[in-house]
């Protein structure tokens, strides 16, 4: 089975899965990452480790023809969506229903919905004093930040913590978890 990854940014959440599916000899395996922002470091991390990338502006990516054209030329089955930044557009939720995961850097629903996202979420933790937070993992369905959750994993916050540790603390658990999660969801693990 052949899995996309959709990311906009840093790409360490799809270096790791990549990785996880290069080591593990699991039935998946990553074949293409999609990212809508040329010179994002994802690229590179991608190109390094043999992964055919491809940029594709918000137009293509809503554009029905070009995204499935792609997708289905390289025979992609699961989509994962790593630092995606963009709304998946609702006819490649259709056509992948239950097939394209989301993660979320809080324990949702606390967190999420629009500007919900990266280091925004972390500060507004930090500034409403909780005491934990954590990643959410779930299926991407058409409203944001809302379809059926399939893991959490939790970590605490403390109160000398700033929003750069607490993302850290939940880059963490995204390493520790989310491939793993890919696998046994989608893979039989
Ligand atoms: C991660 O924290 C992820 O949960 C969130 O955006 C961040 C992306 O980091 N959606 P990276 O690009 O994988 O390094």
């Amino acid at each position: 089975k052949r899995i996309a990854i959709f990311a906009s940014g840093n790409g360490s959440n799809a270096e790791n899965i990549i990785r996880y599916f290069q080591e593990k000899g699991s039935s998946g395996e990553v074949a293409l990452v999609v990212c809508n922002k040329s010179g994002a470091k994802v690229l590179e991390r991608a190109g390094r480790l043999g992964v055919e990338s491809v940029v594709m502006s918000r137009d293509e990516i809503n554009d029905r023809q070009s995204m499935l054209g792609l997708l289905e030329s390289h025979r992609i089955d699961v989509i994962v969506l790593a630092g995606f930044l963009l709304m998946v557009p609702s006819f490649l939720i259709e056509r992948y229903r239950d097939r394209i995961v989301n993660i979320h850097p809080s324990l949702l629903p606390k967190f999420g919905g629009k500007g919900m996202y990266g280091r925004h979420v972390h500060e507004a933790v930090v500034n409403s004093g909780e005491v934990e937070t954590g990643i959410t993992i779930h299926y991407v369905s058409e409203m944001c930040d809302e379809g059926r959750m399939i893991f959490q994993a939790r970590t605490s916050v403390e109160q000398s913590d700033t929003a750069e540790d607490v993302e850290k603390k939940v880059h963490e658990l995204e390493r520790e978890h989310f491939a793993r999660v890919i696998d046994e969801t989608f893979f039989g693990g």
